[in-house]
């Protein structure tokens, strides 16, 4: 989904709902040409063009909805599922490729409501060629059923990621690759899209997602949650986290809905429940009094024993492994702030992580400042003296280096000495425009060169060439 075409989303996300209704009468025989008749209609590629990552995402199309229908059985963690795609075709397609991978085995799949034939190559690539081609500039659907034992990414580099199985119930977190491992997608951060989940698990379990809740229903013991991310969402903040949980609604003082839930094993001082929903709303609260209004519906967070060792930005609702090495006002701040940095704004290629992780530790800084009382030039000054965080290029470390502390604290350090040397007003002036001017959009390190530039009419290249591309301490 391309930020011009954000105009009217809302409309059509409630539309989408009901996508699966949707059928080839309503997207009209005029989608379809015979491709042998038409030598113009070719496939779309195979990746979306990233250096880190040459096979994530494809070509030839853009996605504006994922409508995701999962029942998922603990007892043999199997999911069974069917995921339908509203997509547009970008050139006249005569085959296109959804990423897709692990062991889950396809019953079904149609283009417009019409058989399908599809293969599956190398890692990740379900290759599907649709009975017709697909002229460029109409939407197609796009639906694949599927089932099985999904198995999780386990990167050396990167961690665990994708659906994960926990003691209780099984946690979807898809940071950088691991959407793919539960369902078929365009798994590339450029491509984003509204969701709806509606997922089914045995009564008594709980089932939280991106988004604003829909009507829970429960029939035969099972239970039935949905879920609707109504703004445009990359595939690698999806998630889904079902479990024995507590949960906890509540409101910010601006009327946002905020919704957390922490799992029952670990719930277990009196009072953690609201202390956690409440601060997540004073956080919500106060970091948009800096970076402007908060990007989505609703705000929250998931506090659970997922054992990936991490906390994820997933969007409107991040995720804190109880295994974190320390769940605590400033992860909070972290994983918050980058619902504007990170989740609304979101990097075009990996290698711009910095611009998510520099800003969401700047997050946690800011945080320090105001409610520890730690300065933040303090914590720049700490962090400028420890000598592990200067080997490297912040704005482009690496494939297996982009979750590296460098690119944390080296990114932070940036923004403080940016604001050293542009002064407070414009620094926060930044910090409030640069999320609006984006708003749900894809960016890059250039971008935000640029945009400095604009704001402080001045030329600061050298200035960022060395602290983003440098490797070795800057002097100050
Ligand atoms: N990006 C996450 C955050 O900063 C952290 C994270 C995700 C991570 N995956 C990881 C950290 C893998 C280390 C390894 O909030
Ligand atoms: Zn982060």
């Amino acid at each position: 989904m391309a930020a011009f075409r954000n105009a009217g989303l809302r409309r059509r996300a409630g539309v989408l709902v009901a996508c699966c209704a949707l059928t080839v009468g309503v997207v009209g025989t005029s989608a379809y040409a015979d491709p042998g008749r038409n030598p113009g209609f070719s496939p779309g590629s195979a990746g979306a063009g990233d250096p880190y990552f040459p096979d994530m995402g494809n070509g030839g199309y853009q996605v504006d909805h994922y409508d995701i229908r999962l029942s998922f059985d603990p007892k043999t963690q199997a999911i069974d599922a069917t995921t339908t795609i509203l997509a547009q075709a970008t050139q006249d397609l005569s085959r296109f490729d959804l990423d897709f991978q692990g062991p889950l085995t396809i019953s079904r799949l149609t283009v417009n409501g019409q058989d399908a034939t599809f293969t599956r190559s190398g890692a990740q690539e379900l290759v599907i060629t649709p009975p017709r081609g697909l002229r460029k500039g109409l939407p197609f659907l796009v639906s694949v059923s599927y089932a099985g034992v999904p198995q999780k990414i386990d990167d050396p580099a990167l961690g665990l990621s994708g659906w994960v199985a926990t003691k209780d119930g099984a946690v979807a977190l898809n940071q950088p690759i691991g959407a793919a491992t539960y369902y078929p997608v365009n798994d590339t951060p450029t491509d984003k899209a509204t969701y709806s989940q509606t997922i089914t698990v045995p009564s008594g379990l709980t089932v939280l997602a991106n988004g604003e809740p829909g009507p829970t229903t429960t029939r035969d013991g099972k239970s039935t949650f949905r879920w609707l991310m109504n703004r445009p969402m990359a595939s690698e903040l999806a998630m889904i986290a079902i479990g024995d949980l507590n949960v906890t609604h509540g409101k910010t003082s601006d009327g946002l809905p905020n919704i957390t839930a922490i799992g029952k094993s670990i719930d277990t001082k009196p009072g953690q429940g609201a202390v956690f929903n409440q601060t997540t709303a004073q956080i919500v609260q106060w970091e948009s009094s800096m970076y402007g209004p908060y990007p989505f519906d609703s705000t929250g967070g998931i506090l659970a024993d997922v054992g990936v060792h991490y906390a994820l930005e997933t969007q409107s609702r991040p995720v804190y492994d109880q295994r974190t090495s320390n769940v605590s006002g400033d992860l909070l701040a972290h994983e918050l702030g980058h619902q504007w940095f990170g989740d609304s704004l979101t990097p075009q290629r990996w290698s711009d992580i910095w611009l998510n992780e520099g800003f969401a530790t700047y997050s946690e800084w800011l945080y320090q400042e105001k409610f520890q009382g730690t300065p933040v030039q303090k914590t720049f000054e700490q962090t400028y003296a420890d000598e592990d965080n200067w080997d490297g290029k912040v704005a482009d470390p690496g494939r297996d280096h982009i979750f590296d502390d460098l690119v944390y604290n080296r990114g932070a350090m940036t923004l403080q000495a940016l604001r050293l040397k542009i002064g407070d007003r414009d620094f926060f002036k930044i910090l409030k425009q640069w999320p609006s001017t984006h708003r749900y959009g894809n960016v890059s390190t250039q971008d935000f060169i640029k945009f400095v530039e604009r704001t402080t009419n001045r030329n600061l290249d050298s200035f960022f060439q060395t602290w983003l591309y440098q490797p070795g301490k800057p002097t100050l």
